[in-house]
């Protein structure tokens, strides 16, 4: 087993069963254990949690619909009064099992219930493992605002359990494997270079890779946990991209993106503003671009997407005072944060994804 340590919490990483859990509850004398699943994530990875790592324990379960849009006030209410109902109190421990709604959800019902309880991250996504468990971020969507209510806190510890990603659908798969390549660009060349050359990206993902994700992306938020300065690097790609991902959220289910598929789309428009800003080689660009298209179906953003995208933008809570400011690279594996981007600027970008 793997094992990496954060500044608050340690990551667990395996794909072997284990009695970690078993021996946490019975440490801490826990009242109740209660463990948040979503619809799918009861479906698919229960059992397998429970006959891997959760030996002979009672449980109760709490289930909500899967999906982003339950990711809602009314969600994190039905899960407080479940938990109340079945008896939670300060003792009891949440585990959340299954991707970044469960984690993002769960954290943020298990920092509030009874003023905060334990909590542990069981990740059954691969852009769960590499980016949504890890970090202390949770919190919940209000309207269309994304993760705009939340707080900061920790889970006691995260296991990450390679195999959860069998049943995990492909497209699923790349949405995390984005994440990855963001973490090469924007922190280590050699990384980026290794994760391009991948040919197949599936359940099979090679547990060194996912190891290698978490610590650029610990590395970066131990050093600013609450995302004054360095880990604003970690949105490079989203100022464009979560505006996309809004946008065709908006039209019918095939046209929909996940959001690791709009982020990717959201860096290889940024890549080319950090080439016409800040003059990173054009050679790159096109490297990132080529990657990226090799990998993930190819769309098409009209005049008509691009005007909805570009008045997205401003939804982005992490621009202030009205203006844009965006994460760019000087080169592959370094960049600069808070900077500011003209409109048209931001239309060439689109017709260089285009072209
Ligand atoms: N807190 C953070 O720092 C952070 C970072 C990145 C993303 N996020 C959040 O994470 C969410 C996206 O995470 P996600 O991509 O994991 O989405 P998700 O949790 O919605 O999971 C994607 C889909 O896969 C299903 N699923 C999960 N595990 C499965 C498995 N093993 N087998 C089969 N199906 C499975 C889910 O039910 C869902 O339908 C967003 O809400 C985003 O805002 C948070
Ligand atoms: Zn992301």
């Amino acid at each position: 087993m793997l094992n990496i340590k954060t500044k608050n919490y340690d990551i667990f990483l395996t794909n072997q069963n284990s009695l970690l859990i078993n021996k946490f509850i019975s440490k801490n004398k826990y009242s109740k254990v209660f463990i948040l699943v979503d619809s799918n994530t009861k479906k698919y990875c229960l059992r397998l949690f429970l006959e891997k790592h959760l030996n002979g324990i009672k449980i109760e379960l709490v289930t909500i619909k899967h999906g982003e849009q339950n990711k809602n006030t009314r969600n994190l209410y039905l899960a407080w009064i479940k938990i109340s109902k079945l008896g939670g109190d300060r003792r009891s421990l949440l585990i959340n099992l299954g991707g970044g709604l469960v984690s993002d959800l769960g954290g943020f019902v298990a920092s509030t219930y009874n003023r905060g309880i334990d909590f542990i991250n069981i990740p059954t996504t691969l852009l769960s493992m590499v980016d949504a468990s890890i970090g202390g971020k949770v919190g919940i969507n209000i309207q269309k605002l994304k993760n705009q209510v939340g707080l900061f806190n920790h889970p006691r510890f995260i296991l990450i359990d390679t195999s959860f990603l069998e049943t995990l659908p492909k497209r699923e798969i790349k949405s995390g494997y984005a994440e990855m390549l963001k973490h090469g660009i924007i922190f280590d060349t050699k990384y980026f270079e290794t994760l391009s050359k991948l040919k197949n990206i599936d359940s099979n993902f090679n547990i060194e890779h996912i190891n290698c994700s978490i610590k650029i992306k610990n590395k970066i938020v131990n050093k600013d946990p609450k995302e004054t300065n360095l880990r604003k690097i970690l949105n490079f790609g989203h100022t464009l991209g979560h505006a996309i991902e809004t946008h065709f959220l908006s039209k019918k289910k095939s046209k929909r993106l996940l959001h690791g598929e709009a982020i990717s789309i959201g860096m290889i428009l940024e890549s080319y503003i950090s080439h016409k800003i800040l003059k990173m080689p054009f050679a790159q660009c096109q490297n990132i671009k080529k990657t990226i298209n090799d990998k993930f179906k190819k769309i098409t953003i009209n005049r008509e997407d691009s005007k909805s995208i570009i008045k997205l933008i401003k939804f982005d809570k992490k621009n202030s005072g009205g203006k844009v400011f965006f994460v760019l690279l000087n080169e592959i594996g370094k960049c600069e944060t808070d900077i500011e981007v003209p409109k048209k600027t931001i239309i060439e970008s689109i017709d260089f994804y285009n072209s």
